[in-house]
């Protein structure tokens, strides 16, 4: 079997296209526009990169982006008082704070400081709760962009045995709840999980999050399985640097139904996602009826 390659670049294409409609009409019927708040701390050559694709992305959806750029050395004080004022402001609907923090900085604490209902990166501990609880919540974009692929590719996920490996807050625990919410069978597996590849095996839905460069072997894919590889790893290979995800992409592809690529899978779809979110926090905010299909 050769699975079908799931396209994360097209789809996220999508994503952005319905979110810019949308926001035309609410400019158009509305006077309004949504406004996205994203913070920086520090000069981290990644976020910076991940920060202007956000601020680019944004306005091309016709949001209105506001990007904070503060030094690495900002007292927690400043931030927490930075997030108040966003919190406060009416043109901001969405705030993010670009992690990792610097090392002075209690991530947590400054996560908890953001209005839950501008919280679009779904960190907040009420968010966390609501999600966990099965309520209307802001979801964490890269498992919604997950969930968004695995709707489109299998309709309804009912009864679906599905494996997340990896147990991070931003990824592989929201990961699971979502796809509870939608009535899979749910395994958490990770680093200590006894006889991983066996447990992998069980997976009619496969979500990769472990960060380990092609850890998951093809011989761990169950024949026609629908695999979603989060990892983004940057590695030496041939003497060149390449982009790799946490499956050994050539051979779960011989064996799965369907697969996510690294580049161009799960990856574009966490800032259309991020988007969609500041959409939905925009709608909420204005007593307005939400996107259809941009939620969880
Ligand atoms: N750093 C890497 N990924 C993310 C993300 O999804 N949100 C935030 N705030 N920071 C990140």
């Amino acid at each position: 079997m050769t699975a079908a390659i799931i396209d994360g670049k097209a789809f996220a294409a999508r994503v952005r296209a319905e979110v810019a409609a949308h926001v035309a009409r609410l400019k158009e019927e509305q006077g309004l526009t949504p406004g996205l708040a994203v913070v920086l701390v520090g000069e981290d050559p990644a976020s910076q990169v991940y920060v202007s694709s956000k601020g680019k992305q944004t306005v091309e959806v016709g949001m209105t982006s506001f990007e904070h750029k503060l030094p690495a050395d900002t007292p927690e004080a400043d931030l927490l008082a930075l997030i108040a004022r966003l919190n406060a402001d009416p043109a901001v609907h969405g705030i993010l704070v670009q992690l990792p923090l610097p090392g002075h900085l209690n991530s947590e604490l400054v996560i908890n400081s953001i209005d839950p209902a501008k919280d679009v990166d779904g960190f907040h501990i009420s968010n966390v709760g609501l999600l966990g609880t099965g309520q209307k919540s802001m979801v964490p974009c890269t498992p919604l962009g997950c969930l968004m692929m695995l709707r489109d590719h299998h309709g309804s996920l009912s009864g679906l045995n599905a494996v997340v490996v990896g147990r991070s807050n931003i990824v592989g625990k929201p990961m699971a709840q979502l796809l509870l919410g939608d009535s899979c069978t749910v395994t958490i597996a990770h680093s200590r999980t006894r006889d991983l590849p066996a447990v992998c095996r069980q997976a009619d839905i496969l979500v990769a999050a472990v960060g380990r460069p092609e850890m998951i072997k093809g011989d761990w894919v169950k024949p026609g399985a629908t695999v979603i590889d989060v990892g983004i790893n940057r590695i030496e290979r041939d003497g060149k640097t390449r982009l790799v995800g946490d499956v050994d992409f050539a051979g779960a592809a011989a064996v799965a139904g369907a697969i996510t690529p690294v580049p161009g899978g799960v990856g574009p779809m966490t800032i259309a996602c991020l988007l969609a979110n500041t959409l939905t926090a925009f709608c909420r905010s204005h007593g307005l009826s939400e996107p259809q299909g941009l939620t969880a």
